[in-house]
Formats: C-alpha cells, structure tokens, sequence
C-alpha cells in the first residue's frame, strides 16, 4: 500500500499514521478471517406456536453489529427470513413478517442468533445465516412437531370385557400409540388408524380389549423425532364407565334370551 510522506503540524506524520492504520485494517481483516460463523449442528427442535432461538455465532467473536447478516430459507420464494443491515433491500418472505429478529446487543459479540416467533409446521426446515462481507454462511436445522393428550374412551361395556379406544387429535410428525396395564406391560391391541387432516396434522386412534380385573389402562402416543411422550390413565373403579355403555351390558343378555327363543321357535316348528 501507498503511504503518502506529509510532515503535519501535531509532529506525528501522516506517513507514520497512514502505516498504522494500515496495520489495524490487516489486524482487522486477519481477525475478521481467523473468526468461523459457527451454528449449531444439532437440529433445533421446537413445538408448534413457541418462540425458538437458531443460534449461530462467530468464533472468536467479532462485532456483527454493521455487518450484513442475512438469513435465507433456500426453496422459498423470496428466501429472505431476516435481513439486518444491509445497503439493498431484500423483500422478506411475508409468511415471516413480525416474527423474526436478531439481538442487538448480542450482535456486538458477534451473536448472530435469530429468534422465530409462534413457529408453525411449516417452519421445520434448513436455514442459512450469511455473513457476506466475510464470506460466511453456515447452516442449521429446524424441526417443528406438534402433540396433544390422548382421550380414552370406552365403546364397548361387560362385566367381564370391555373396548377402549384411545384417540389423540393434531400431531406432527405422525406419532405411535401404545396400550399398557397397570405394571406398565405392553398390551396387544388392533392396528392404529391415522388421519392426516388438511393442516397436515396427524389424528391416531387405537382399540384394545381389555379385562376388567386390571385397573389401570395407560394409552401413550409417542414421537421418537421430537422426543415427546403424552399419555392418559383410565381407572374402572373410578367409574369413568359413560352411562351409555351400560346399555351395551344390558342389551347383551336381552339379545341373548331373544336369540333363544328365536331357535327354540325355530326349532318346534321343525318337529
Ligand atoms: C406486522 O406488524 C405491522 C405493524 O404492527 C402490521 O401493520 C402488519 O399487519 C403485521 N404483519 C403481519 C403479517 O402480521
Ligand atoms: C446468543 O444470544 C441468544 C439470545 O440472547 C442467547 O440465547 C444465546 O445463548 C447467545 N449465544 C451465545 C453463544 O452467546
Ligand atoms: C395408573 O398408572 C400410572 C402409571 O402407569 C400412574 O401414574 C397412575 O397414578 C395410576 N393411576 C391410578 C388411579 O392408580
Ligand atoms: C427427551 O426428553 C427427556 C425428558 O423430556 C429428556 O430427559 C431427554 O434427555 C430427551 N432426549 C433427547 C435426545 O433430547
């Protein structure tokens, strides 16, 4: 680099300042060089309609704070998720309109992490931060699940049998359900019907027959990707039998005895 030699008035010359400055602009670029935008390597995982943070940093940190610092979604049109700083706009997907930001007090410590308000299921994704002036993009991974509490019901009553049905309305991904006894056994029940609804959530529902003798029925409906686990009891001596089943207990032996003589009439008019 040229440095001018111009003696000035305060003794120090322009050329001895020129070099300095020289020397602090390598020292920045240098560090600015040395430092990686680092973003976790785990996926984030988060469930529907909470805030989550994506964090990203530069290592060792360096102000961010009049960098541009963008962050895309590739796929998407615009990609633009967020945007801090930069000298062109670029037009935000509006599906991300007041529900992103970056911290600004954390910019300075070269934190370029972003915040996404309410995620939905349509946020799961890979996003990318970039740091175009230093030539840095890093990548990070989120998922989105959603879950709900089981319900159980009873659709068939004996004194002996009855039905179970377990039903567990909007979850994502699409989760299993499994029926266990009272000493956390798993019981063998039908296959699980799923539904997916037209918010791509998923409904499950599952029937076991079970023996009365055993009190406590456990329905759990789990999502190994996200990690989560909802489950419900049902207790018969609780008396959570609905009275329209008793119905079923009567109408059985009534069927029956109906049924019997239906045969016997069958059978005298035989003979
Ligand atoms: C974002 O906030 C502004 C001002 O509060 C509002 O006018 C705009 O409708 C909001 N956009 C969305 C998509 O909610
Ligand atoms: C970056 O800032 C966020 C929000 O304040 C914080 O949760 C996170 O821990 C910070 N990360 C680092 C590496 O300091
Ligand atoms: C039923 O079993 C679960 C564990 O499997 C337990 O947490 C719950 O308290 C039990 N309920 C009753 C009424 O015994
Ligand atoms: C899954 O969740 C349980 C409790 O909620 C936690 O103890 C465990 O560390 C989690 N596992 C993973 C892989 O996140």
């Amino acid at each position: 680099m040229m440095c001018p030699k111009t003696e000035l008035h305060n003794g120090l010359s322009f050329g001895t300042r020129s070099v300095l400055l020289c020397l602090i602009l390598t020292f920045t670029v240098c560090v600015a060089e040395q430092s990686e935008l680092i973003c976790s390597h785990q996926p984030i995982v988060a469930l529907a309609g909470d805030d989550v943070i994506l964090p990203c940093y530069l290592d060792p940190p360096i102000s961010a704070s009049s960098k541009t610092v963008v962050w895309t979604r590739p796929g998407l049109d615009p990609k633009y998720i967020h945007v801090h700083y930069s000298p062109v706009y670029l037009r935000q997907n509006p599906s991300y309109n007041n529900r992103t930001r970056l911290f600004d007090d954390e910019l300075q410590n070269g934190n370029v992490s972003m915040k996404i308000f309410k995620v939905k299921i349509s946020d799961a994704g890979k996003y990318f931060c970039t740091l175009r002036s230093m030539l840095k993009e890093a990548s990070i991974q989120l998922t989105v699940g959603a879950v709900s509490t089981p319900i159980i019901e009873v659709v068939a009553y004996s004194t002996t049998n009855s039905v179970l049905q377990c039903e567990s309305k909007g979850w994502y991904p699409e989760p299993e359900v499994v029926w266990l006894d009272g000493e956390g056994n798993l019981l063998s029940a039908g296959p699980t019907e799923t539904v997916r609804g037209p918010d791509d959530l998923y409904t499950v529902s599952s029937r076991v027959t079970v023996e009365n003798i055993h009190h406590n029925f456990t329905c759990r409906v789990q999502q190994k990707d996200i990690n989560q686990t909802r489950e419900t009891h049902f207790n018969f001596i609780d008396g959570s039998v609905p009275a329209g089943t008793i119905v079923v207990t009567v109408s059985v032996p009534v069927f029956v005895v109906i049924l019997a003589i239906f045969i016997c009439w069958k059978c005298c008019s035989k003979s």
